[in-house]
């Protein structure tokens, strides 16, 4: 039964929510944070994920590129040191760990990748999130690391009772848990993951790059990394790496030490080199400021913002609020509302309560959006709101299958070009791999030759669309392709008769 949606009350009800986050916003807290950097030229939507520096940050790093052209890149370095400790400690204080753990990285994939091409032990298995940051899969893929998912809920939090049974039963050279993920509110529950860790002896490894600044991260892992351009404020290019000296002995670093270096530690080797010392003065006083104005007003202050987001954007029409109200995080995730699942251990439901609408689709590799998953979802797109795109990134020539689907009434028109993406590896070449389809389309029946399998499903699919009777050829490629296919068509209510 359709209801019919008063957009004016939702209006009035959403404003209502908002105002109290506007005052929200006029705290102390946030008008000194305010006043002690520049402020934004314009809104743009991605100046709170980068480098927000307060002026003091920006004043000591020029001063510091100044002091290396006058007193040389070396010397200067030795007089930046008492800052760079002071920032090294003050992120101890932030993960529970001491200034002596700590190095600085150019970013937070560069110190999982440190810290990877430098772990201790042959075995190379890491259980980490099935929906892991992309960057951090290919870092630990390029060092040699397998990856088992860890057990999550439907929201994607790891479930600590399970993970501790995976781990209890076969333990994992580590466990890789990002605390808060780029692309979601949602917080893991890394101090409970940390303690079954701990039972179990099995070192637990925290991307911090989202949580640093947002969240509490004092959380007894055995390393912890993160990013100073995003909830510290601090310049882009730097990062930091925390690992507990247990740890820590233990690590060979992929290059040997110089030959004229006496006995360093292998976790300062990490350190050891080039470095724009500018950059870790900057972040030094990007902490410094964070732990001056309270971590924990911080993220009390960033929760209720969290919050009271969620709370004005729960009735915003076509679209779901993602984390739960009281996530202790300022990140809110809205999910376009199309199609609605519900999965156990033996069915799946999918509905669409409130019709489909167009989406931008791109296949990828294993956790991406599978390539064999494309012609049906081409058939989908067709009865969406509005114009899709798909890119395929995986083979060329995927997109044979599209003429059949024209002559069936799909409007689909196909581009070498890379739309509804990034660009991937077909962006030089003529290879057709992107498609646009514009829905809803009224399909209509017609003579079409099948020509493979899946270009068949899809042909089907689209077939049982229209209203009229369709004539298909080279059915064959179904049958070798699927179980019985005619006899469980049938059964869904098609009408087929085979010639
Ligand atoms: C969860 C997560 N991990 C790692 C990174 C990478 O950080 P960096 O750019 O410092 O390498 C990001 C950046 O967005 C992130 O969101």
């Amino acid at each position: 039964m359709s209801r019919a949606v008063d957009v004016a009350a939702i209006k009035r009800r959403a404003s209502a929510k908002v105002a109290p986050l506007a005052r929200c916003e006029m705290t102390d807290l946030a008008q000194a944070w305010r006043a002690a950097r520049p402020p934004v030229a314009g809104i743009h939507f991605d100046s709170a994920a980068c480098a927000r520096q307060s002026f003091a940050a920006i004043d000591l790093a020029a001063a510091h590129a100044r002091r290396e052209a006058e007193i040389g890149g070396y010397v200067a370095a030795q007089h930046a040191e008492p800052e760079l400790t002071a920032g090294r400690s003050v992120v101890g204080e932030l993960t529970g760990m001491t200034a002596d753990d700590i190095v600085f990285t150019t970013g937070a994939t560069h110190a999982l990748d440190l810290l990877l091409s430098s772990w201790p032990e042959p075995r190379r298995v890491i259980a980490c999130l099935p929906g892991e940051y992309g960057p951090n899969l290919a870092v630990m893929a390029a060092n040699g690391f397998g990856v088992l998912p860890l057990p999550v809920d439907g929201l994607g939090r790891a479930q600590v009772d399970d993970v501790t049974a995976m781990i209890a039963a076969d333990a994992p050279t580590l466990v890789h848990l990002t605390a808060v993920a780029s692309h979601r509110g949602v917080v893991q529950p890394v101090a409970d993951i940390a303690a079954a860790c701990r039972e179990h002896a099995v070192p637990l490894v925290v991307d911090a790059a989202q949580a640093l600044g947002q969240i509490d991260c004092v959380v007894d892992a055995d390393a912890i990394y993160g990013t100073s351009r995003k909830w510290l404020a601090g310049p882009r290019g730097v990062g930091v790496l925390a690992v507990r000296p247990e740890l820590a002995t233990g690590l060979r670093t992929r290059l040997p030490p110089a030959h004229w270096l006496p006995d360093i530690p292998p976790l300062r080797l990490l350190e050891f080199g080039e470095a724009n010392i500018a950059a870790r003065v900057a972040f030094s006083v990007a902490v410094r400021e964070h732990v001056a104005a309270g971590p924990q007003l911080v993220r009390e202050r960033l929760a209720e913002v969290g919050r009271l987001t969620r709370e004005a954007l729960a009735e915003a029409p076509g679209w779901r609020v993602v984390e739960p109200n009281d996530t202790p995080s300022a990140i809110t995730t809205l999910a376009r509302m199309g199609a609605r699942f519900e999965i156990t251990d033996d069915w799946i439901t999918a509905s669409a309560p409130h019709g489909l609408r167009a989406a931008a689709v791109q296949t990828g590799t294993h956790p991406g959006f599978m390539t064999d998953w494309q012609q049906p979802l081409m058939v989908l797109f067709t009865q969406a709101e509005g114009m899709s795109v798909l890119h395929e990134t995986v083979f060329e020539n995927r997109l044979v299958y599209v003429p059949a689907l024209q002559k069936l009434g799909c409007e689909i028109e196909v581009f070498a070009a890379c739309l509804g993406g990034p660009a991937c590896r077909f962006q030089d070449t003529n290879s057709v791999h992107s498609a646009v389809i514009r829905g809803v389309s009224k399909l209509r029946g017609a003579d079409v030759t099948l020509p493979d399998v899946r270009a068949g499903f899809s042909a089907v699919l689209a077939a049982a669309v229209a209203d009229q009777p369709s004539l298909l050829r080279g059915i064959h490629h179904i049958e070798r392709g699927y179980h019985r296919p005619f006899e469980q068509f049938a059964s869904l209510g098609l009408t087929i008769r085979r010639g």
